[in-house]
């Protein structure tokens, strides 16, 4: 049977972007969780795919504050997203953005 457009991959929307944002994800795992098993070091280069609105990425970005969290989006509306989250950038090209840890608000 030829596949038809409907049953190729899609990523999740941009536009329900907001629902990853949704403090009832807690339950299941909060990026302070997630930052502990991952076990970073101040200065570790961390690259993120896929992160949508950035429901992490703050968090790994302050446990990281000698290095870098650099996030890479298929979607480039979701990387702006994400720059809503607070971050100073130091770089956007189209999907990637690198940011320095830096903070212009806490979520
Ligand atoms: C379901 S969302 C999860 C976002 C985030 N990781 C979270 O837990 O809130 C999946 C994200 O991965 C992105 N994505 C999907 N395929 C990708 C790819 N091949 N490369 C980079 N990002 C991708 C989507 O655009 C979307 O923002």
């Amino acid at each position: 049977m030829a596949k038809t457009r409907a049953h190729e991959p899609q990523p999740m929307p941009h536009t329900k972007a907001h629902h990853l944002l949704n403090p009832l994800r807690s339950l299941i795992l909060t990026p302070e969780k997630l930052v502990a098993r991952l076990d970073l070091s101040p200065d570790f280069r961390v690259l993120e795919l896929g992160p949508g609105p950035g429901y992490f990425s703050p968090t790994v970005a302050r446990s990281v504050p000698e290095g870098k969290l650099v996030l890479v989006d298929v979607q480039q509306e979701m990387i702006g997203s994400a720059e809503d989250a607070g971050f100073r950038y130091c770089a956007t090209h189209g999907n990637f953005l690198s940011y320095t840890v830096n903070f212009r608000k806490e979520r």
